[in-house]
């Protein structure tokens, strides 16, 4: 009994740090006009969400470069897809891929769940610090919802299980994620979905800070979140905040 409510109370304490970080609510960023959009970086191209961005951006028309740390793993060949091998923890390279580019999509990911890493705060730091450089303004990147604003609306068996016994050290990364976008001066969004799927998309989500639940736990498909991104690229709408998506 003591040691189920000592699990509850650290799962209650982490919900709530989890609320109190992730993006900060900053200035609004100045923005004369919706950017031109045609050559786009996508890091993490060879993930789920990835390659659904990277086929869409292809039938969309844009000019897409992939750093990947492993080609063979992109089983997409086009001739307006350029890939560059790389880890995104190496700022040289990031810089290279970065450079020339109009915008860059962030669907970092990994499956070191179980003790502490900074591979999407400091692979973001790094590709922030590449667009600086390079000039390039506009960043979209995928975190997750139940961080910050949208804390526990990932359902109640994330907030009790998920979170607290396998997800820890990677939600807290993803704040620190979050953190450094916000305090950048790109023209960023952050894209919160719910639980992923693979699952045929329905063309449409659901978006925004009401996104989600506290007892079921939602879901969207990387196909649909994919869409929802790419729009971002031109779009106004939801610069410079953090935005939920569910289907
Ligand atoms: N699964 C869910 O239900 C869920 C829900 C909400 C949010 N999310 C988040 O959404 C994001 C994308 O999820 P996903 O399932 O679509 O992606 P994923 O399949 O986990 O793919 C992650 C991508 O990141 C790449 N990557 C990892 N470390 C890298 C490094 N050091 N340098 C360069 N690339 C690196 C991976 O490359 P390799 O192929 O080389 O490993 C892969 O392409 C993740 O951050 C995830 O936490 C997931």
């Amino acid at each position: 009994m003591i040691l189920l409510l000592a699990y509850l109370a650290y799962a209650m304490i982490l919900l709530i740090a989890l609320s109190r970080r992730g993006v900060i609510c900053s200035v609004p960023i100045p923005v004369e006009a919706a950017p031109a959009v045609s050559r786009i970086l996508i890091v993490g191209a060879t993930g789920g969400t990835g390659r659904a961005l990277v086929a869409q951006a292809l039938d969309r028309d844009f000019n897409v470069t992939a750093l990947v740390r492993n080609p063979a793993r992109l089983d997409i060949v086009h001739p307006r897809l350029t890939v560059i091998r790389g880890d995104v923890m190496d700022a040289a390279v990031v810089n290279v891929a970065v450079r020339g580019q109009d915008a860059v999509v962030c669907v970092l990911g990994h499956k070191r769940f179980f003790y502490p890493t900074r591979i999407l705060s400091e692979g973001t730091r790094n590709l922030l610090r590449a667009m600086e450089a390079n000039g390039v303004r506009r960043l979209v990147c995928q975190t997750s919802l139940g961080i910050g604003s949208s804390a526990g609306r990932m359902g109640v068996y994330y907030t009790l299980f998920v979170v607290p016994v396998i997800l820890p050290f990677y939600f807290w990364d993803k704040t620190r994620q979050e953190r450094l976008i916000s305090a950048s001066r790109t023209e960023w969004v952050v894209v919160r979905p719910a639980a992923l799927s693979n699952g045929a998309p329905l063309g449409t989500c659901r978006h925004g800070g009401e996104v989600g639940g506290f007892v079921l736990t939602p879901g969207v498909a990387r196909a649909d979140v994919a869409r929802f991104m790419l729009d971002q690229l031109s779009g106004n709408d939801h610069l410079g905040s953090a935005v939920g998506v569910s289907s």
